[in-house]
């Protein structure tokens, strides 16, 4: 038993739990996903068997993933319609295997998990295989039965993640996404070269925006979670990639908190959602996309006049501009290239799980019932 808890404590290196260890490792986990990928500049994905010549006819592309996976897919097909212009079905692998999903020759299906062994993910691989399409796996765990058996393999070099919410592999599975992304506009021929290479060069410096974000929102994410720790339902909103991020700040809280949350395109909160808003619901709010901030700031408007407690996530250009009063807490964070923002912008929303969690007397790295790799249905 002893040599058990010191095992485990030296594993974890000076950190209580796992889970904040692995956040606070995901600015070296991004660095080592990414850099061997680039070359010159440019996107280098050859010895995962993509080239331009191997990717540019793929016409439909679907992602097929469970949990957090299929939130970094959802991410993906942003970055991918956005860059590409190739349309992106994103859909839950439990879900696609039971239902003839309309996938065959010259379609691409990407297969996003973390272990590798997922039993829903695996057999939606499969079956995407006997439909004729093409497969690219983005998986962590070397030699795992869907890395074994796709066409097209990237490895996401997390190193290994204990804690059961997952922080370093979504991470790395966004820098994928962006990678795989602008290789597929290089080739698809809707990006320029130059605009590839300003791409590439945003994305290395992720890693230091990263560590920056850890070092400078922990404390207010920490002030926050206290004022979390009696709600008993919340509110994520956001609008475009700040919806796909939402998915998984909301995922992550209530996975490690077991506060009820959800997630709604913040212009979807008029069509049903808005009539639970009280003071006793919460809205957790993302803003980093220019275009649709004034959008999303509009809702929070409306959320706060039916008395929610607003928390905002946004980036620092975002906070110089709002009205006082419009949320009760803003979290800011530095902007970086658009596309790029849901690196940074989960950092928060993990670190605030993560501390809701602490508050509430549950350990954040075995929350009940939930299992790190689900290899039966
Ligand atoms: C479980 C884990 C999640 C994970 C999901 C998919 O539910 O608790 O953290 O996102 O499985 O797992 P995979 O290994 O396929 O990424």
């Amino acid at each position: 038993q002893t040599a058990d808890w010191d095992m485990e404590a030296a594993e974890k290196g000076g950190y209580p739990h796992f889970m904040i260890k692995e956040i606070n490792e995901q600015p070296e986990a991004i660095r080592t996903t990414i850099m061997p990928r680039i070359k010159e500049g440019l996107p280098f994905l050859e010895e995962c068997g993509i080239t331009t010549e191997t990717i540019k006819d793929f016409k439909n592309i679907t992602i097929v993933a469970c949990g957090t996976a299929m939130h970094a897919g959802m991410v993906g097909k942003y970055v991918i319609e956005d860059l590409a212009r190739v349309s992106v079905n994103v859909d839950i692998a439990s879900e696609f295997r039971y239902r003839n999903p309309i996938v065959g020759e010259g379609d691409l299906v990407i297969i996003i998990s973390q272990s590798g062994e997922t039993a829903d993910s695996l057999a939606a691989m499969r079956l995407a295989k006997q439909k004729g399409a093409k497969t690219l796996a983005i998986v962590n765990a070397k030699g795992s039965s869907i890395a074994r058996e796709a066409d097209m393999l990237i490895y996401t070099l997390a190193g290994p993640e204990i804690s059961v919410p997952s922080t370093k592999a979504y991470i790395t599975q966004l820098s994928v996404m962006y990678l795989f992304a602008f290789e597929l506009a290089l080739a698809k021929e809707t990006i320029s070269t130059a605009e590839c290479k300003r791409l590439v060069s945003a994305l290395t410096k992720m890693p230091e925006a990263v560590q920056y974000v850890i070092d400078n929102c922990e404390e207010i994410c920490k002030f926050v979670a206290t004022k979390l720790v009696a709600t008993d339902s919340l509110l994520y909103i956001g609008r475009g990639l700040d919806y796909a991020l939402s998915m998984e700040g909301s995922l992550k809280l209530k996975e490690v908190s077991y506060i009820h949350s959800e997630s709604y395109a913040a212009g979807e909160l008029k069509h049903g959602t808005i009539s639970l808003i009280d003071e006793d619901v919460p809205v957790i709010a993302v803003a980093t996309q220019t275009g649709i901030i004034p959008k999303t700031i509009s809702n929070v408007v409306e959320v706060k006049s039916r008395g929610a407690k607003v928390i905002l996530v946004c980036t620092d250009a975002c906070a110089r501009e709002l009205k006082d009063g419009v949320a009760d807490y803003v979290i800011e964070i530095p902007h970086t290239d658009e596309l790029l923002m849901p690196i940074t912008a989960v950092v928060p929303l993990q670190i605030l799980a993560y501390y809701t969690s602490i508050n509430r007397g549950i350990d954040p790295d075995k929350p009940k019932n939930l299992a790190k790799s689900v290899t039966v249905e």
